[in-house]
Order: C-alpha cells, then structure tokens, then sequence
C-alpha cells in the first residue's frame, strides 16, 4: 500500500456497497455451491443487514445482482413468454437397456464420423440425467437478467423471479465472463429437501407433492415469488445456449469438460459425477457404476447421458431435426408407474401382523413386473385412500418393496368403498387387535392360524436360516393346508409317501426334499436361534447371542439383565427373548427339533467381547460406492460406534463417499482421519 493512500477518502457508501455485494456473492457461493462455509451464519446476517441499510438509504444504487434482490418481486398474473436465443433441443433416448444403449451411441457416432475399428476410441463426457426441469439462464453483462423454461423449446416462460430465490444459482459473474452467457442445466429438489418440504405441508394441512421432480417443477411455475423462496430448489449447470462468439472476445473451448470446468469456476454447481469417458466400454462401466449409486444419491435421476467431448466434432456431428447427434439419453428403468388397483387383500405375516396389499394390474417398473404393492398399515392405506379401481402411482426403487405412492383423484369411477380393516384375521378368523400406540392389527390366533404356521415354517426353512433347500411357499401351503404338517418339529417327521402323494409331486422331487431336510440338521446355532421367529430376533442378534452365550440351553434360561447384556440387544429385544422362551410350548418345539436331530456345535460363552468401533465416533458424508446412508449407519452401530451428524473435535473419523461437502473439508481443517468406504468395511471387521 503505498503513503499516498493515507489521504484518500474514506470510501464512498457506492464503493462500500459493491465491496459488500462481491463478500456477500463470495460467501454465499462457499455456503450454497461449494457447502463449506467459512463465515458464521450471523456474521453473513450482520454484512446482508448493513447492505440493506445502505440500499435504502441509496435506492438509485441497487443492482440487480444484489444478493439483497433474491426475493422481492411481487406475485405475477401470469409468467412472459420468453423466445429462445437458442433453441432448446431435447436429447435422443436410447431405450435399449444394459450395455447396448451405450454400444449402440458409440457405434453410431463412429459411423457418422466415418472410423473404422481401428481407429482410436472417441472422447466422451458422461453425466447423470437429473431428474427435474431444464432451465436457460441468461447473464448480460455479468448480471443475471432472465431465467426461462423451456417450454416447446422455442418459446419458454420467464420465471427469472423464482429463479433467483435458489441460493444455488449466481447472480452476478466475475469480470472474465463473457458479455452474452447463456448457462443450461436443471432446477431440482434434493431429496431430504422434497421430505422437508411434504412435512411441513402436512403440518400445515396442504397438499403434498408426489416426487422431488413435481415438487421442484410447482416451485417454478409459483406464481408469487415470496412462496417460491420457500421452496428448497437446487441446480446443476449441464451446457450453453448463447453465447458471446470468439471472435468478438468471447470464449474459446475445445471440449464440453473444459467448458463446464469453466462454469464451475465461474460460480455455477457442476455435479462430481460428470466424467470423462474414453470409448463404449467406459461409457457401459458408467452407467453400471451410477445406476449402482442411484439409490443413495440425494437426488432423483433418471438416467445418464452420453455426450461427444470434443466441440469441434459437436459442430461436425450436428443435429437431425430437434435432437443433437452428438448426445444421448441412456435411461434406467422407470421407478415410478401407473396402473390399477385391482383389489385390496390383506395378508397375515409370521407374527400375525396384518397388512393391506393393493393387488395390481401388471406393471414394470423399476426392472421388475409389479403385481402386488404394501399399503404398509391402516393408517397408511386411509391416508392414501386408495380404493378398488383406483388408477395409482407405483414406485419401485432399488430392492425397496414396491409401494404405492397416490392416487389419481380425477381418474376415480364412481364411488368405491372406503378401505377398512377386517376385525377378524382373514385367514383363521381369529380377533384382529391394534395395541395403543401399535400402527398395526395383528390376528391373535398364533400358531392356531395357518397363515402364521405357513410363514413360520418358510422362515425357519430358509436360506439364511437352517434351509431346507426346494421348500417354497407352494409346498408349505400344501403342506400345512392338507393338514401334514402342524408345528416345526412335523417338517422331520415327513415321509417319502406322504410326500409324494402330494399334487404336482414326483417321486425325484419328495426325495430331493427328504434329502434337503436331512442335510438340514447340521446347523449352526445363530442359523438355528434365527430360525425360531422370535420378534425383533434378526440375523445379526441371533449372531451376537451365540457368540455370547456359547449355548442354547444358556440363552433360553438367561434373565433378561444377562440378555441385556450382549451388544446389540436392548430392553425390547430381551423382553422379547424371555417372553418366547418363557412359553412352554416354544420350548416344547426347540426339545421336539433337537429329539429329530436337529444339531449344531455348542461352544463356550464369549468373554465380554469389546466391540471393534466402541467409544469411536462417526460423521458420514458424500456417496459411498456400495453402502447406503442408513445402512453404514447401522453397520458403525452394530460394531460399537456412533454416528454424529456434523464434525468437531470429538470426532474420531469421516467417512467420505462422492461429493463428499463441507464435512469432508471440516474434518481436514480440524485433523481428523479421514476414510473412504473399504477402510471403513476393514474396521468393521475388526481390522484396524
Ligand atoms: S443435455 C442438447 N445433460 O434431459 C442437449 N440434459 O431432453 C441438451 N437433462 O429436459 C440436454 N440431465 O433438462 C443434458 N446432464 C444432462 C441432463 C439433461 C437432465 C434433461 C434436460 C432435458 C432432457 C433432455
């Protein structure tokens, strides 16, 4: 700084106010695009009132681009029509699923280009297809002037005011951005934000929205700016429309990655999942590798899309009507469809607990035919309302059962009856009771109902319990239907004729059965504890009561207090443990299973096992490659650990998945480990 300084004014409130624009921009940006914040909440406040003040003070100085301006507009009557510099295309969808989508674009851009096999593989940037609504941005001179639709992709609609409420997108560029930029991408909500969002409608007795998309989308076309800012939106930029040419100092790129590259710089979000791709075979591990993370994203995608890199070999490849050759839509199956409710049945589970299905028309989605989907509960389905004949929103994602998510009021016939629960078990007509403060009915019939028996019996035979290999719930009906078999203990006691004079039975099958159960009885005794049904008794406790225990005959008569104190058991999982083994006819069919030669090695009680995470605290961020949020929750839990949800320094590690944010850098600044999701699993197994 040089002496002469000493005498310049002091700045003028013009100076202090543009100053104070450029900090707030800055910050906003580091909060809202890169999430690490490194300015207090209040301090922002405390800079955005003195802004405010100013610009009341001058409202000839207000700019445009003030961060003070996001909101203000007044509720509209309707939004302009806005005529597209550049059209706004769509993109081909290449409908073929797995790896031929991709082989197939690869092949035809090759051709269009004129390559032989020999020739090098193409360059290529593969993106996620986001899953909300495209938008054109237009900055003239730096400022963002006007935010449209794409509407028929010739004429859109201006919703510049909604536009500017998203904390995501910028108001204003840095100095080296050209005079003319049009940036393109897609307005989405985040999940988490689409979950807030239905709550607080709830809360408040309005409607709710039925997917992030359709929430973002009703954000947009609000027509009363003040709603809109409440309407958590997000935004990835994905390419241009006008733009200031080269030759009158605009921009010059060779490739779409360097471009978005410049766009990230400039202050718009371009997603971590945005890649360089060389040749099909990467563009198919891509679309293997996000369609493996789509569950865990934190927001809705459809697809991929493949685009040719280079823009010199864009501008060669050119359009066909309205569709870019050099790019392509790869979607994955639909998670979401529409069909009818056929009827309503309620089914009874292994531990009586009744539940409402809507029996579909068949529909494919999310990969697989849907016939069948839970209405969880009573209260569920009233909530829903859903009713026979009713045209209904069905989602299937990843391996979640499918459920359904609406109904489509207007597209009702007439007036079906309301759903109600029967009172008596549809099966064996037993009462059917809902416990104060239970969500469910459960029938009270016990082992007495056939449908409990039936279930009891599929679960004690599966994989992942003692299995009994071929025993499928057609055989279990019949089984327990003609009255064979009654309890567990009758499974061993099946002979080859009873067997094989069963319908649709050969002689090869009945012995093939007999052989499985035989091979059934060596077991373990987690296989065996699993096995048994005890509520709320799943793989992992039954697991952690061997290890503790050593022997069954150690877990059946152990008090609640010694129950309690093995890891992974709490009060209502022992109360529950004593309640099975307190009732004489359960012991009954554990001495009968072990008299037909049921048997597993017993070993000695565990000493007190100190777990491999206890005492460590956890902070999960970003996307891990194969474990989900709530998953690697329950992994860390299960192994003694805990799980916080923002860093300090009591935290002991971070475990960072893609677009890992401000955790990830919160952690580096304070030191602490940081892991990716292979560490993680090694610990877990006790390996480090
Ligand atoms: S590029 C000329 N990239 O998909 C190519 N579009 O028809 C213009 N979309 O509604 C589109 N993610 O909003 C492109 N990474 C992405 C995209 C994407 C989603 C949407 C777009 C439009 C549709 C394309």
């Amino acid at each position: 700084m040089s002496t002469l300084d000493l005498f310049a004014p002091a700045p003028d409130d013009a100076t202090l106010m543009a100053q104070l624009r450029r900090t707030l921009h800055e910050h906003a940006h580091r909060y809202y695009v890169l999430d690490v914040p490194t300015l207090p909440d209040a301090e922002y406040d405390r800079l955005f009132r003195e802004l405010q003040a100013l610009e009341a003070r001058h409202p000839e100085l207000v700019t445009p681009d003030s961060p003070t301006q996001r909101v203000g507009g007044k509720p509209l009557d309707q939004f302009a029509p806005v005529r597209h510099a550049v059209p706004m295309l769509s993109i081909r969808t290449e409908t073929d699923t797995e790896a031929s989508g991709a082989e197939n674009f690869d092949a035809r851009i090759r051709r269009e280009l004129g390559l032989s096999p020999t020739d090098a593989a193409i360059d290529y940037v593969a993106e996620p297809k986001f899953d909300g609504l495209a938008m054109n941005l237009r900055y003239e001179q730096g400022v963002l002037v006007q935010a449209a639709t794409r509407g028929d992709g010739e004429v859109g609609e201006d919703v510049t005011q909604n536009i500017r409420t998203i904390g995501q997108i910028p108001l204003g560029l840095p100095v080296d951005a050209p005079a003319v930029l049009e940036v393109r991408g897609e307005v989405y909500m985040r999940r988490d934000d689409f979950e807030a969002l239905n709550d607080k409608q709830r809360a408040a007795g309005q409607k709710t929205f039925v997917n992030p998309r359709n929430a973002a989308a009703g954000a947009v076309r609000q027509l009363d700016p003040a709603i809109a800012a409440q309407r958590p939106l997000s935004f990835y930029a994905y390419g241009l429309g006008a733009v200031t040419p080269p030759d009158v100092g605009g921009p010059v790129w060779q490739s779409h990655f360097e471009m978005l590259q410049t766009l990230k710089s400039w202050g718009f979000p371009v997603s971590e999942l945005v890649k360089c791709a060389q040749g099909a075979p990467a563009l198919v591990a891509y679309y293997a590798a996000i369609g493996a993370q789509r569950d865990g994203l934190g927001f809705d995608i459809d697809g991929v899309v493949y685009k040719v890199n280079s823009l010199a070999l864009q501008r060669q490849l050119g359009f066909v009507t309205r569709e870019p050759r050099w790019a392509v839509a790869h979607k994955f199956p639909a998670q979401e469809m529409l069909t009818t409710v056929l009827a309503i049945d309620v089914q009874v589970g292994r531990t009586g607990k009744l539940t409402p299905v809507a029996k579909l028309a068949p529909v494919f989605v999310g990969g697989v035919t849907v016939t069948n989907a839970t209405l969880h509960n009573e209260d569920e389905a009233r909530r829903k309302d859903v009713r026979v004949g009713d045209t209904v929103v069905v989602r299937r994602a990843g391996d979640v059962i499918p459920e359904v998510v609406s109904v489509l009021l207007d597209k009702r016939v007439g007036t079906p009856a309301v759903f109600t629960m029967p009172r008596q078990c549809p099966v064996c007509g037993s009462a059917a009771v809902r416990e104060e403060g239970e969500a469910d009915y459960r029938c009270t019939g016990g082992l007495f109902c056939s449908a409990q028996r039936k279930q009891a019996i599929l679960h004690f035979a599966q994989r992942r319990a003692v299995e009994v290999e071929g025993l499928g719930d057609k055989l279990v009906d019949q089984l327990v239907d003609v009255g064979i078999i009654n309890t567990l203990p009758d499974l061993y006691r099946l002979g080859f004729t009873a067997l094989a004079k069963l319908a649709r039975m050969a002689d090869k099958s009945a012995q093939n059965i007999l052989d499985a159960l035989e091979k059934s009885k060596q077991t373990t005794l987690p296989r065996f504890l699993f096995g048994l049904g005890i509520r709320h008794v799943g793989e992992a406790t039954a697991k952690a009561l061997a290890r503790h225990f050593g022997k069954l005959d150690a877990i059946m008569d152990a008090p609640e207090e010694a129950l309690l104190a093995v890891a992974d058991v709490g009060p209502i999982v022992a109360k529950s443990i004593r309640t099975f083994f307190d009732q004489a006819h359960n012991r009954e069919v554990v001495e009968q299973l072990r008299a037909c030669g049921v048997t597993w090695p017993e070993g000695e009680p565990a000493p007190v096992a100190v777990q491999p995470l206890s005492g460590q605290t956890f902070v999960l961020t970003g996307t891990l490659p194969t474990l989900g949020r709530e998953e690697a929750k329950a992994l860390i839990e299960a192994a003694g650990g805990k799980v916080a949800g923002s860093v300090s320094k009591k935290t002991s590690f971070v475990v960072a998945g893609v677009e890992a944010g401000s955790k990830l850098d919160k952690a580096r600044e304070l030191g602490v480990a940081v892991l990716d999701e292979d560490q993680l699993k090694e610990m877990l197994d006790g390996g480090a």
